[in-house]
């Protein structure tokens, strides 16, 4: 059995507040891997374009209403939908670059301060999906962010909120978590995520299993 073989992909997931880089650095992680010779594919969360996506859709647009708890679990599913095929490009020897995930989730409605639905409540649904084995905080004050031409006009692109966000996002760093200054430049937040994707990259290509989330 060649190396090749029993190696699998790695899963680099990028977390922050709005407006803090994610997107642009995600994109250009996957032009330098796939530079590299590293097969590369960029996900992002949530995916609007399954049924249970544009229902988030019409919600952050601020279209429809909702429950704060049943959109939660929306945001959950369209994860768990997508779980398979998460699995099978990993297992494939693909390395995914993802554009928030279940961490956004739960600091997104945990911020929210809903009785009820406390941190651990948000962790919940997650649990058990497939665990990140980098997760790059991109991390930037809200002020900071807000001066960076200004937030959309999506549900929860507010200063307030997104002081908020980036406190649970504080409470929920864990052992795979790379924290990088977002306030950098473009090409020095990009070296370093660089170094710790490529070190991410290295240590799956030998087959580690991949970690349940949250367990
Ligand atoms: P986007 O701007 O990255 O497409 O994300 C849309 C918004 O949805 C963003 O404000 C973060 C929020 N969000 C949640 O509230 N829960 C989640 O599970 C995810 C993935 C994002």
């Amino acid at each position: 059995v060649s190396s090749q073989k029993s190696g699998r992909g790695a899963f680099l997931l990028f977390e922050g507040v709005d407006r803090c880089g994610k997107t642009t650095q995600s994109q250009r992680l996957v032009e330098y891997l796939k530079g590299k010779g590293v097969a590369a594919e960029l996900w992002r969360f949530p995916d609007r374009y399954t049924a249970i996506g544009r229902m988030i859709d019409s919600y952050l647009s601020g279209e429809t209403e909702a429950d704060d708890a049943a959109v939660h679990l929306l945001f959950s599913a369209n994860r768990w939908e997508k779980r398979e095929a998460m699995l099978a490009a990993l297992h494939a020897g693909h390395t995914l670059v993802v554009d928030r995930y279940a961490y956004s989730g739960a600091a997104f409605t945990a911020a929210k301060k809903v009785p009820g639905l406390d941190l651990e409540w948000c962790k919940a649904p997650d649990k058990g999906l497939p665990a990140p084995d980098a997760v790059i905080y991109l991390s930037m004050s809200p002020e900071a962010a807000a001066l960076r031409g200004g937030y959309g006009k999506e549900r929860y692109e507010k200063e307030e909120m997104q002081k908020e966000v980036s406190r649970q996002f504080a409470l929920l760093a864990d052992d795979t978590w790379h924290t990088v200054d977002a306030a950098q430049s473009v090409k020095a937040v990009e070296s370093q995520v660089q170094e710790i994707a490529e070190g991410a990259v290295a240590s799956c290509s030998k087959g580690p299993p991949l970690r349940l989330l949250w367990t």
